[in-house]
């Protein structure tokens, strides 16, 4: 296997090209060179690590597919209800809600034969909303939709509207939808366990909005009807965010936890939650010191473990993280770390997009982002900096791509598109080609086609509230 674990080397950027971050640590740092490569090498995954990850995801899906495995597995396999793609006809006017991250939207959706016209609103949730009572979340989603509504001229209308809620949630129906956990920093009291769409009505019956929910939605179930909605050979959704999920259209047969009508189409979409992958402590062989350091910062610890190694809102931390033990070896920053980074989640994921977009020969970029965070920034602790965003980075596209390997491997198909939405896929320039590269290696026998979603998860909840319409004549 040697040779082809050689393909997957971990890739720095010297002089503006790409190298082998071995050969250039061998040759080019003037330090011990035994433990800037240590740190990196604890990073790195090679193409058996990655076969093997791909495995344990197939495992735990087949087991959160079962009716009597569920209970215990931890990548959960959510049935949808959402059981058949936008096939070019929907019609009509939509509201749709998106919450999932730092930010929440209010859209409005104009479906006509195939084309999409859309108006959005972005509202900030602050980390006390986020943090706070459930009851005052949803009075502040009902007052933003009440404000966008009147913005709109359409104060009392009652449209159908698509919820996107992008958090671990058991589907109790189309329109119905209880919340598991929380995620990705949010904790309102009150919520775990409650159907989100009562509580969202509730509100909007407390500040005298009207209110239509046809669908509660996951992003990326969102972001799988709208890529579908221009490609119908898509059948996998994809976030790489603040936070990761998938999902993936399965055959009913497979889904025995399946409780809904087994009538045409015999078909669903699932929304794994793959996020939780590894909760259960099976993949405690690959996580680092550094992964169990920012661990210990979350509000939700021992939980979101394959998240917390992929996602937006994580990577700047492992960074950090990595950064502080090389400079507690001395081996960087003469070993000074400055107050500004020592504070947690100092080093922002952000910035190892914009360092690795940087491919001038002295990194500017990163130079300029170290003054700001007050540290040394001599060539050399510029150079060891970017190979850690580099190597961090690189392992985030190599697991990702495992778990859809996992994916692609189950549905079996020949061909295949899958629809990415998030942040980080969106900006980081070598996430969706170390996606390409990997996903050929991993996966030889598909022909696999990543499509960008544009705005997937506010479309989508839209798309789905309209399919619904249309298959119920509502
Ligand atoms: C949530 C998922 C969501 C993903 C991407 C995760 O933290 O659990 O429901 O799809 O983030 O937004």
């Amino acid at each position: 296997m040697a040779s082809r674990v050689e393909q997957f080397p971990e890739w720095i950027q010297v002089d503006g090209k790409w190298k082998r971050k071995s050969d250039h640590f061998r040759r080019n740092i003037s330090m011990e060179n035994f433990s800037v490569d240590s740190v990196l090498d604890a990073l790195h995954l090679n193409l058996d690590a990655l076969q093997d990850i791909q495995g344990r995801m197939h495992s735990d899906m087949v087991k959160g597919l079962g009716a009597a495995s569920n209970k215990a597995a931890v990548v959960k396999m959510f049935p949808t209800y959402v059981r058949s793609l936008p096939d070019g006809s929907e019609n009509g006017d939509f509201f749709a809600l998106d919450l999932g991250g730092s930010n929440f939207r209010v859209l409005l959706v104009k479906l006509r034969d195939g084309n999409v016209e859309m108006k959005s609103k972005v509202y900030k949730i602050a980390t006390e909303i986020m943090t706070g009572t459930g009851e005052n979340l949803f009075n502040y989603i009902a007052d933003c939709l009440a404000e966008f509504k009147k913005e709109q001229g359409l104060e009392g209308k009652d449209l159908p509207l698509g919820f996107t809620f992008s958090f671990p949630c058991r589907q109790n129906g189309l329109n119905s939808a209880s919340l598991v956990t929380w995620t990705k920093g949010f904790s309102a009291t009150g919520v775990v366990d409650q159907d989100v769409a009562k509580l969202l009505s509730e509100a909007c019956k407390r500040r005298n909005v009207n209110l239509d929910i046809i669908a509660v939605v996951n992003d990326t179930t969102g972001t799988l009807m709208s890529c579908a909605h221009a490609d119908s050979n898509c059948y996998v959704g994809l976030i790489i965010g603040t936070g990761t999920n998938a999902c993936y259209m399965e055959a009913l047969d497979e889904v025995e936890l399946w409780n809904g009508d087994k009538g045409e189409p015999k078909q669903t979409i699932i929304n794994m939650e793959w996020g939780a992958f590894g909760d259960d402590g099976s993949i405690e062989d690959i996580r680092t010191d550094f992964d169990r350091e920012l661990d210990k910062i979350t509000l939700n610890q021992g939980k979101q473990l394959y998240e917390k190694m992929i996602s937006g809102m994580y990577l700047g931390e492992i960074s950090r993280q990595a950064i502080l033990k090389l400079a507690k070896e001395k081996l960087l920053f003469n070993g000074v770390v400055s107050a500004e980074l020592q504070k947690p989640w100092a080093f922002e994921s952000k910035f190892l997009t914009d360092i690795e977009k940087d491919v001038s020969t002295d990194g500017l970029v990163c130079r300029e982002i170290l003054r700001q965070l007050n540290c040394r920034d001599t060539m050399e602790d510029v150079t060891v900096v970017r190979a850690i965003c580099s190597a961090v980075s690189t392992r985030a596209a190599k697991l990702v791509t495992a778990g859809l390997a996992a994916v692609i491997k189950k549905m079996g198909r020949k061909t295949l598109t899958i629809g990415v939405d998030g942040s980080l896929y969106k900006y980081h320039p070598r996430f969706h080609p170390l996606m390409d590269t990997f996903t050929r290696e991993l996966v030889p026998e598909a022909r696999v086609k990543y499509m960008l979603s544009e705005d997937g998860s506010g479309k989508g909840a839209a798309l789905i509230a309209a399919v619904a319409v249309r298959l119920t004549g509502k």
